[in-house]
């Protein structure tokens, strides 16, 4: 994979993808910017070196043009990290948007309107991909949080240029997840959050690597229940049984250590905000729900988590938006911060429950990506990569 500083960039118009798929609230204000924080350096670089920069990133998931979804916002954000200015361009395609790109000059930089406004953008559409490719002669891809879509301007664009190349914040993102395809060991895993399903691929891909994989949150309770244990009202998963079984056997098979918590915090429910009691025992009473991780639990996954040389961790342990559950989450950031571990953390609610316990710069490497980073982990590669190959 080239490095856009293995390239002469000078004077060149280069196609830049960027994941700015950034949060917004109601009145579309960004909530929070990391994502285009993270991809400074390659923009810096890419316009100090005098290249024309055409930027082009999705928001969200619309089907056709909405205002709300516009990408202006994320282009003030930029002008202002960036100390310059920003062209925001009126659409993804078009007449207008084709002036703007002829006008720029070395250094300049556009940025595309949400190329989910065309719908050929997630259908990959050879149309839209060449419309893109149109007068480019460098291709970049900065955008990890999106590469494991095989959309137009991620990978159909890839194809129809002279040339191409990764973005610093992609290759720091390939670096830091390809630690945890081939750790330092001991590697422990922590993996939470509601859906099951989700991580199925990358327990399953875990099991090859880990020598612990920690469960917690919601998912826990449908790998409690598939073991006949009765767990209240928790959310559970009953379809997915068997592939907790499934995986419970594979890990015993091979030697890995999947544990599930040993106690709970209890609730009547989610928005109650009060804890009803901590418990190890089954069943939990019919009318409590697990909400979060319990303090036996916290202390065995903290130890476990102090002694790896490796820890990946994604998804929350307990319902941790809610401050009275938060607990266990907020710990467990406590001792990945403190782990000596290379600490690895991937997907959104992770970063936000490491942002709240305020121990973001004692992480090693906090990754802008939710299902690319899942998805890199079970693959070992993504669309998006392989795209720059060749
Ligand atoms: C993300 O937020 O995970 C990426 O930007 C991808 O967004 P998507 O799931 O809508 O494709």
């Amino acid at each position: 994979m080239k490095l856009i500083e293995d390239l002469d960039v000078r004077g060149k118009t280069v196609f830049v993808r960027v994941d700015f798929n950034v949060p917004l609230s109601e009145s579309g204000e960004i909530r929070n910017d990391t994502r285009i924080r993270a991809s400074l350096p390659t923009i810096r670089f890419l316009s100090e070196h005098g290249a024309k920069l055409i930027l082009a990133s999705h928001l969200g998931r619309p089907k056709k043009f909405d205002p709300a979804a516009s990408l202006r916002p994320a282009a003030v954000r930029l002008a202002e990290l960036l100390g310059r200015k920003v062209e925001m361009a009126p659409d993804v395609i078009g007449p207008d948007v084709d002036r703007l790109k002829d006008g720029l000059r070395d250094g300049d930089i556009v940025l595309l309107e949400n190329v989910r406004f065309q719908p050929g953008e997630t259908k990959n559409d050879p149309e839209l991909a060449r419309e893109f490719a149109r007068g480019v002669d460098v291709f970049v891809n900065d955008a990890f949080g999106s590469s494991h879509r095989a959309h137009a301007s991620v990978v159909g664009v890839a194809g129809l240029v002279p040339a191409k190349a990764a973005g610093y914040l992609l290759k720091k993102e390939v670096e830091f997840l390809g630690k945890v395809l081939h750790p330092v060991k001991p590697f422990t895993a922590v993996l939470g959050g509601a859906k099951t399903e989700d991580k199925i691929p990358v327990i399953e891909s875990l099991l090859d690597k880990a020598d612990d994989i920690l469960i917690g949150g919601a998912m826990a309770y449908t790998f409690l229940a598939a073991q006949g244990k009765g767990v209240g009202k928790s959310l559970v998963e009953p379809d997915k049984f068997d592939l907790a079984l499934g995986i419970m056997k594979k890990a015993a098979d091979r030697g890995v250590r999947l544990r599930l918590p040993s106690d709970h915090a209890l609730a009547p429910s989610i928005d109650s905000g009060v804890i009803d009691r901590m418990t190890g025992e089954y069943p939990f009473p019919d009318v409590l729900l697990g909400v979060d991780i319990g303090p036996k639990t916290i202390a065995t996954y903290s130890a476990i988590i102090g002694r790896a040389k490796t820890v990946f961790w994604n998804g929350p342990l307990g319902v941790f938006e809610n401050p009275a559950f938060a607990e266990g989450t907020m710990q467990i950031a406590q001792a990945v911060a403190a782990s000596p571990a290379v600490s690895i953390i991937g997907g959104g609610d992770s970063i936000a429950a490491v942002a709240k316990a305020g121990v973001g710069d004692r992480i090693g490497h906090i990754s802008t990506g939710g299902g690319a980073s899942l998805e890199f982990i079970a693959k070992g590669t993504l669309p998006g990569l392989d795209a720059l190959e060749g």
